[in-house]
């Protein structure tokens, strides 16, 4: 075994508003020896998500990490010692590793990444890892598109958002999302190719997203909730789903703007559905196939934001509330392996 220290981000007092360092402790462990079935996993990439301010601070799907708990969140590392026959030396994987450098299990959270498919690590921890699942079950299972129709997404140049909206086009529909900036807004229409991107910084945003949506809205992925979710209930056709993937806007009280247009959705006998890509991981495969095929044959474009770094942690994780972030977020704490 490597005689390394594992380096550790423990949640230290809950957050009220945004991340700080304040928030936790840095602290350097021994490596303890591996039991039967365990194995070690040098992690070099860690996913940054905006559901982990949640974890930090309250009961959800999961219960608040414990103060004095290593910070949870996905990562993907490489297996450098084994007791556990189903894990090998050299296997790459992914799973619940937390906020460390290495993390000692027994596998049970953990699966196998397809190591020579010759595209990059990091595209399983985005468009072919949980963010593509739930962009894919999010919009075809709630929102049940059909072509000719109108899909609005919100947060539609983040990591979710981008993958919604390009299976809204492969599927026929006229997509129109909502993002913070023009580049952002320029990378949706030139290079993801969808019909009409507003960014809701605008004055006229509502302006622009009636025009965008002339023949009303039949289907929203809400990534963001408050005042976009408010502007798109607001142009919502009888019989509408919206698909409530995130509320990112609520998810620090400082923010936390409510919404006010539900009764839309009783005029126009429309739905609103919450789900969790957690309730579709038995089905992952699915998307897989699918999301696989579509960025091989090029209809499926995707960003990775990769930020170098440990001690930055919990600072970098606030990129996603201000929109800094440029796609799929992640920091790289160790080097990548080398292929074989
Ligand atoms: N239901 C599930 O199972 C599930 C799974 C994964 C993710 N999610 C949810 O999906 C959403 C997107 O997650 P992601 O990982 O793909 O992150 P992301 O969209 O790549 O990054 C978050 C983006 O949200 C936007 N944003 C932040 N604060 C905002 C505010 N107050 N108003 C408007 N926009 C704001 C920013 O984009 P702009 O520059 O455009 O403002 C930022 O880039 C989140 O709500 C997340 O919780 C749900």
């Amino acid at each position: 075994m490597k005689s390394e220290l594992n380096r550790q981000w423990i949640l230290a007092e809950r957050p009220d508003g945004l991340f700080s360092e304040d928030h936790f402790t840095y602290q350097e462990a021994i490596i303890r020896p591996l039991q039967n079935e365990q194995f070690l996993v040098e992690v070099f990439y860690l996913s940054l998500d905006p559901t982990q301010r949640l974890w930090a601070e309250t009961d959800t799907y999961l219960p608040a990490v414990e103060i004095g708990d290593v910070m949870r969140g996905l990562g993907m590392g490489v297996v450098v010692k084994s007791r556990n026959p189903a894990f090998q030396e050299g296997d790459i994987v992914q799973g619940m590793t937390g906020w460390q450098s290495h993390v000692v299990t027994d596998g049970r959270s953990f699966s196998q990444v397809p190591a020579n498919s010759g595209l990059p690590l990091s595209v399983y921890m985005g468009p072919l890892g949980m963010t593509g699942i739930t962009a894919y079950f999010g919009l075809l299972d709630i929102g049940r598109p059909e072509a000719g129709e109108t899909l609005v997404v919100t947060g539609a140049a983040g990591a979710v958002g981008s993958i919604a909206c390009q299976i809204g086009k492969i599927k026929g529909m006229n997509v129109v999302g909502l993002a913070g900036s023009d580049d952002k807004c320029q990378w949706l229409e030139k290079e993801l190719g969808i019909d009409t991107a507003v960014n809701y910084r605008d004055s006229n945003v509502w302006q622009q997203l009636q025009q965008a949506c002339p023949d009303g809205v039949d289907v929203v992925f809400e990534n963001v909730g408050g005042k976009s979710l408010d502007m798109a209930l607001g142009l919502i056709n009888v019989g509408a789903r919206v698909a409530l993937c995130g509320y990112i806007s609520g998810y620090t009280k400082e923010q936390n703007p409510g919404c006010h247009n539900l009764p839309m959705l009783i005029s126009k006998r429309a739905s609103i559905e919450g789900f969790l890509v957690l309730d579709y991981v038995h089905k992952s495969r699915e998307a897989l196939t699918d999301l696989g095929k579509w960025l091989m044959d090029g209809r499926l474009k995707y960003r990775m934001d990769i930020e170098t770094g440990f001690k930055e942690l919990p600072t970098a994780i606030n990129k996603l509330f201000s929109g800094e972030n440029n796609g799929k977020l992640l920091m790289q704490i160790n080097k990548l392996p080398e292929s074989p």
